[in-house]
């Protein structure tokens, strides 16, 4: 186990009407005027904006709103927000949404008390200092509630890139998961698509003797496999919902990834498909890692095997041990496709003309020099045949 710290200061609120705490958090964490942001609508159609809203006037704190934030996030709304924050002394940033939002949230929080560019930080700068951020979750899938990371698309070029610190970890979640049974099953299936990548992400690794976080991801992807389908199967199954709210910050927050090498270059490798077809990050998740792992499953065959056996219920073929982690890939991808989530190109739009570019933009765009680092180092050529595993 590799040398490691770790520091998730993160105050959770879970369960059923635990959104109505949200004016008496942002007090405790020192919010005294609030941008309140938001997606595209389903927070006002739920009437979720309204509690919260009604939470906050309870406290005396006082509000902007500012809604419109879309799925893979954009630069242009986070110049939005940081220039209302700067011109209304804003204390505190209030996500209430999914991913998207949280990341949008987490940018302008940054942004807002730096000098220079904020896509300086989606440059490779650390964020150091931001203004405090509290979340109201309603998707389980990206994990932002319990993360230091956030994911933004600059418009200009159309770069979809992720920045990172301390800093920028919410204050609080609060997390209802009754809140998530508005989501279509394809949105809801996405989610879980993206919390089973972030645990493969960092079941890849490179390091040995990572016992304590093997057993811990293959627990939260055995819960995955049956509460996320059931979650999908039943939108309204309230216990379900939950076991898969909270797999999702278990899966993202690191505590499974302390101490050991991690991987991403699925999520790398998926972050060009969702900039360029603006397609949910779980779809194209569901297509990158079962190509990747493909592709790569030579690197640590003992691996793909162990997921295989401890997780999808292979049969370990001792005398052929890459039949056994071929056939733990498989099944990952026979559980995405029955989950409804897509397994080829054409499925969401991309095409095969566009790989080119595809690799160009992952491989040498915003200061990369002609690879990705991972599990593997992907080069130019690797990355190439990897998205045409997926036409
Ligand atoms: O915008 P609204 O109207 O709210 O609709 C959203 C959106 O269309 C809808 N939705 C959310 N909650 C709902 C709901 N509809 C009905 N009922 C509800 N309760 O769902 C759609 C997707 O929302 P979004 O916020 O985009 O989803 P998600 O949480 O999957 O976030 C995706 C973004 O997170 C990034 C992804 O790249 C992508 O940009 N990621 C962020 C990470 C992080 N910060 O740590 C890590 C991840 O790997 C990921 O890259
Ligand atoms: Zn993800």
């Amino acid at each position: 186990m590799d040398n490691f710290s770790f520091y998730s200061p993160t105050y959770f609120a879970f369960g059923k009407d635990s959104e109505n705490q949200a004016g008496q958090l942002v007090k405790r964490f020192g919010g005294s005027k609030v941008l309140l942001h938001f997606g595209g609508g389903s927070v006002i159609r739920t009437g979720l904006l309204d509690r919260v809203k009604k939470s906050l006037e309870a406290e005396g704190i006082a509000y902007i709103e500012l809604g419109g934030v879309k799925p893979n996030p954009r630069s242009g709304l986070v110049y939005q927000g940081i220039e209302i924050c700067r011109k209304e002394n804003v204390d505190f940033v209030l996500a209430v949404g999914g991913g998207s939002t949280i990341d949008s949230s987490k940018a302008i929080a940054a942004g807002t008390i730096y000098d220079g560019d904020f896509w300086d930080f989606y440059m490779g700068k650390r964020i150091e200092k931001a203004l405090p951020v509290g979340t109201v979750l309603t998707i389980s899938a990206a994990g932002s509630e319990g993360s230091p990371d956030s994911v933004i698309t600059k418009e200009d070029g159309m770069f979809k890139r992720g920045a990172s610190g301390d800093a920028i970890r919410p204050k609080f979640s609060i997390l209802n998961p009754a809140l998530t049974q508005t989501l279509p099953p394809y949105q809801t299936a996405c989610g879980v698509t993206d919390i089973m990548a972030h645990l493969y992400e960092r079941y890849l690794t490179n390091t040995k003797e990572v016992e304590v976080t093997d057993r811990l991801i293959e627990a939260l992807l055995l819960t995955m496999k049956k509460e996320g389908a059931r979650a999908v199967a039943e939108p309204d199954n309230y216990e379900a919902r939950a076991n898969v709210m909270w797999a999702g910050m278990m899966a993202h927050n690191n505590s499974c990834g302390v101490g050991r090498s991690q991987d991403w270059n699925s999520h790398n490798i998926e972050h060009e498909l969702s900039a360029l077809y603006d397609c949910a990050h779980g779809a194209g998740l569901a297509m990158t890692m079962p190509a990747v792992f493909r592709y790569v499953v030579k690197h640590d065959v003992m691996r793909f095997a162990q997921v295989a056996t401890r997780v999808w219920g292979c049969q370990m073929n001792f005398a052929d041990p890459e039949k056994t982690a071929l056939e733990g890939i498989d099944r990952l991808q026979q559980f995405l496709i029955s989950i409804g989530m897509p397994s080829k190109f054409a499925d969401i739009g991309a095409k095969e003309e566009d790989i080119p570019k595809l690799v160009d933009v992952l491989c040498n765009g915003d200061g990369r020099t002609g690879s990705i680092s991972g599990f593997v180092t992907l080069n130019e050529e690797d990355c190439t045949k990897i998205y045409q595993m997926m036409v």
